[in-house]
């Protein structure tokens, strides 16, 4: 195959780029600070990859856990300004900003309180939960939350296998004030069947809010370059308020930090 065929082949594979979403409000980017990116390298090689599928514009979310990837403001920023040096010294345009993904553990209320979240623009926050089972003061961190003027968003719901029969849960969620966050891939099979069908009645019922790609790794990248040839997620998700690129603009630029401070 020549040179040419290669490319025009290669263009003509991916039928739904991800464009559409704007900004991706939820991946494992930077360099060697939890269970993402292992590297700086890694960092740009899973940049290069969310491009080609249309992504020009993230903010980072590295995990803050307790014991597991204790993860700080000042953790975060380091490794944010390593890999947006290493980009420009590569001349790669890809505007990036970090926030973090919170899980709801022991320490999160002190961290609310002292004020020492990673924000998202606009005063938004990705929370999550154990896959194993759920925070019991979940609905608590919420009311916490919104009390200060902070709007959180619930990272892939649809992955929490023990609400998987309890559909009622995600309207009281919902109800509650917290926003919903698809993960790009649960619509797929490459979590599990039962992640897709759920992911899939929270899509018809209207239910999300955000959508995210939550790439960590190579593999997460193959299976996102898979998703933008099979299905139409654009179209998929056309009854759901996604406000990924309104959150975009209402952030300014991504480079400024975004805090609470
Ligand atoms: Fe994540």
């Amino acid at each position: 195959m020549g040179f040419f065929t290669r490319i025009f082949s290669k263009k003509n594979k991916q039928i739904y780029p991800l464009d559409w979403i704007g900004l991706d409000i939820h991946n494992h980017l930077l360099p060697a600070i939890d269970d993402g990116a292992t590297s700086v390298e890694d960092s740009i090689s899973l940049i290069k990859g969310l491009k080609g599928i249309g992504i020009h514009e993230a903010i980072a979310t590295p995990h803050i856990m307790a014991e597991v990837h204790p993860n700080t403001q000042e953790t975060i920023k380091n490794a944010y300004d390593t890999l947006v040096t290493a980009l420009s010294d590569r001349n790669i345009a890809f505007d990036l900003g970090y926030a973090a993904e919170h899980m709801i553990d022991s320490e999160l209320s002190s961290l609310i309180k002292e004020k020492k979240m990673c924000l998202l623009p606009n005063k938004h926050v990705l929370i999550e939960m154990s896959y194993l089972q759920e925070s019991q003061n979940l609905f608590l961190i919420i009311q916490d939350l919104l009390g200060k003027g902070i709007q959180p968003i619930l990272a892939h719901p649809e992955r929490y296998n023990y609400y998987h029969h309890n559909f009622d849960i995600y309207r009281r969620i919902k109800d509650a004030g917290c926003l919903l966050q698809l993960n790009l891939l649960s619509v797929t099979r490459y979590y599990n069947d039962s992640v897709k069908t759920v992911a899939l009645s929270l899509i018809k019922s209207g239910m999300y809010d955000f959508v995210g790609t939550d790439l960590h790794h190579k593999k997460h990248l193959n299976a996102l370059e898979y998703l933008t040839t099979k299905y139409d997620t654009r179209s998929l998700l056309k009854n759901n308020p996604i406000k990924n690129k309104e959150l975009k603009e209402s952030g300014g630029s991504l480079r400024v930090i975004t805090n609470t401070g």
